[in-house]
Parts: C-alpha cells; structure tokens; sequence
C-alpha cells in the first residue's frame, strides 16, 4: 500500500492515536500473509565482536562481558534441539567475530544443513562480497543486517568504525548472493526524528527487502550510551504498522527487545502487522552473556520453556504455529519452499 512521507510522519506521531493504524497494519497482515506465525529458532553462537558500535554491549573492549564462543558441535547441538521442538528455521546470530570467519563458518553451515535440513539464517555483520557467496553457497538461505538508521550522520556517530554507505553496499551484496535479505532498525534512538523513522520505513520497501525486523533501542549502563532514554514500545510498534501496511508481505518478527521493555510487547507486536517469532535455543549457561541491553528476556529458561511460552502466547491470541519453512513471500531464489 502507498504511503507518501508526510502520510508516514503523521502517523508516526505520539499525538496522533494509534488505534486505527494498528487495526489497518492487522488486515493487511492477516490478508497478506495470514494468521500462521513463524518460529525461528535464536542460536547466539559467538560474542565477541571486533567493533565498538555506542548502542551495543558486546562491544569490543567493553571488560565486563564474559565473553564466549560456542564450538561447532555445540552448535549443530542447538540446531538439533531446534528440529526436536520442531522449528523450521535456525537464526545464527553473532557479534562480528574473526575467529568464525566465512571459511570456518560455511564448515558448520553444510554440516547442519546436511544433518538437519533447516533453514539457516545468518546475522554475522559485514563481509566482502565473495564471503557471502560462500555462505549461501554452504548452505545459508537467508541474512539479516540491519542498517540500524537511515540517518547519515547518526549512523556515523552510532557506528564510528563502520561506514554506511558500505552497510548498504552489503545489502546489495547479500541481494546479488542469492540470500533471502533482512534489514531493520532500532527505533527510539536519541536524536532520531520522525522524518528519519519515516525515511527508514520508505526504505525498507526501496530495497524490497524479505525480511524487517524494527527493536526498541534500549541503553545499555556499559556503553557510551549509558543513562540515554530508551526507545518506546509505542514507537516500534508504530513502525511496525506502518512497515507491515507499506511493504505488505514482508516477514516482520515480534522482537525481543519488543518484549523486554514491555511484558505484552511481543503480544501487542503480532497484532499490528508482525508474523514472525524468534524463541533462543542458546545453551542456558552462556544466555546472559549475550547482554546486547539489560532486562533482556528469555535469559534463564531452556528451550522448552521458551517454545512452551511461544504456543501458549500463540493460543492466546487465536493464531498458530506455522507449517513449512517460512521463506520469503517474495523473493524467487527461494530454497524450496
Ligand atoms: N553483529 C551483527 C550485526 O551487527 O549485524 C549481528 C548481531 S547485532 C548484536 C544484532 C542487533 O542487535 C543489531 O543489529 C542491533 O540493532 C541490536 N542491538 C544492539 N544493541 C542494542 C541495544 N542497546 N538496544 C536495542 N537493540 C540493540
Ligand atoms: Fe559488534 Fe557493532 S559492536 S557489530
């Protein structure tokens, strides 16, 4: 559905009450790509990180995280565990990590794939452009990197050892691989204006993107962005609505950081436009350690647990589980389906 900026920005507004855009962003969800949600199983393997993004506590250099890495067993282990709670899909997230390089990585990928035959995704930052045709070609179906802000210049000041027009340059690479592409954002940032959200949201449909995932920022007390005012659940979910109406049959996931700043925020997230769930099925004893902003949820239950909780919160509000692999609805390079 077309929306113009000024259309965009209005509705971003807190003044404006948010009843009506969050009923539409239902219909077009429930018309596009139905009541089913998708369950795709959170493996955070590795968080060490090589850059200093402000927001993020895993940053390189921050001394108070136990750092950890899991091993290829351990992570095919996880995958193991996703097929026992019947999820279709694996998320492999990481912070960017020179130990898991591209070659190291792509070994675990065809060993899981030929084990489990799930669909993998991968969230492991920047790479050149023939590391991501390795990875699909290992076995990756599917990546997400977010480009955080469409603003320039808060972009610079967020990611001082990233550059953002080689964010994008990365997109296209994904795109060109063969990958089923994930972007988003963090919503709430300080010094974010409506105008930029807004430009967010336009360009999320400018890249047809598979995927767009859109979290609260939340300030984390060991980064530079300590004491910053966190982002709003409204806020996100304000941009979910308005992500789901302009984009129409994008996957958009109920995010964590949704539901840790409000215990309904993944409940009130799948009922203004988001189709997708993404239960961890990290190791218990390495969970917390995966400390990207505090109050994080899900940081001491098993995996049962969370898969439990996930079909509770499904039956509560009258959907279910989705059958099938969950790909995307529009790309046509799709494994298949
Ligand atoms: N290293 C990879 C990358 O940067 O694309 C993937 C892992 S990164 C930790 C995953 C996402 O966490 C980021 O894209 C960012 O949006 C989110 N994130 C990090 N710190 C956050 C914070 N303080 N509040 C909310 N989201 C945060
Ligand atoms: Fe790891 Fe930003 S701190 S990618």
């Amino acid at each position: 559905m077309n929306m113009n900026r000024e259309e965009i920005i209005a509705a971003l507004s807190p003044d404006k009450d948010p009843a009506e855009l969050f009923a539409l962003a239902d219909k077009v969800r429930r018309e596009n790509v139905g009541d089913a949600v998708h369950l795709r199983g959170l493996i955070e393997f590795s968080n060490h990180c090589r850059r200093r993004c402000y927001y993020c506590g895993i940053r390189a250099g921050n001394a108070r995280v136990r750092r950890y890495r899991l091993s290829p067993e351990q992570i095919l282990d996880c995958a193991r565990t996703a097929v026992r709670l019947n999820y279709k899909t694996i998320v492999m997230q990481s912070g960017e990590d020179p130990h898991y390089d591209p070659k190291a990585l792509a070994s675990i990928l065809e060993a899981v794939k030929t084990e489990t035959g799930l669909a993998i995704t991968l969230s492991v930052g920047e790479h050149s452009r023939e590391d991501y045709k390795l990875l699909r070609a290992a076995g990756a179906d599917r990546f997400l990197l977010r480009f955080e802000t469409s603003d320039r210049r808060l972009f610079s000041m967020l990611k001082p050892d990233s550059d953002y027009d080689t964010r994008f340059r990365c997109l296209a690479w994904l795109k060109e691989a063969g990958f089923q592409v994930g972007s988003g954002v963090m919503s709430g940032l300080p010094g974010q204006s409506l105008e930029s959200m807004a430009d967010d949201i336009l360009l999320f449909k400018e890249l047809e993107l598979d995927m767009v995932g859109i979290g609260p920022f939340i300030a984390n007390p060991d980064t530079p962005m300590a004491g910053a005012h966190n982002g709003t659940l409204e806020a996100a979910l304000r941009m979910v609505a308005l992500t789901r109406i302009v984009t129409v049959n994008t996957h958009i996931p109920a995010t964590t950081a949704m539901g840790s700043i409000d215990p309904k925020g993944r409940q009130k997230a799948l009922r203004c436009g988001a189709n997708v769930l993404m239960p961890n099925i990290s190791p218990a004893e390495h969970r917390s350690d995966y400390s990207l902003y505090p109050g994080k949820i899900c940081v001491s239950e098993a995996p049962e647990d969370c898969a439990g909780c996930m079909d509770a919160m499904l039956k509560n509000l009258g959907r279910a589980r989705a059958e099938g692999f969950g790909h995307s609805l529009k790309s046509i390079e799709a494994s298949p389906r």
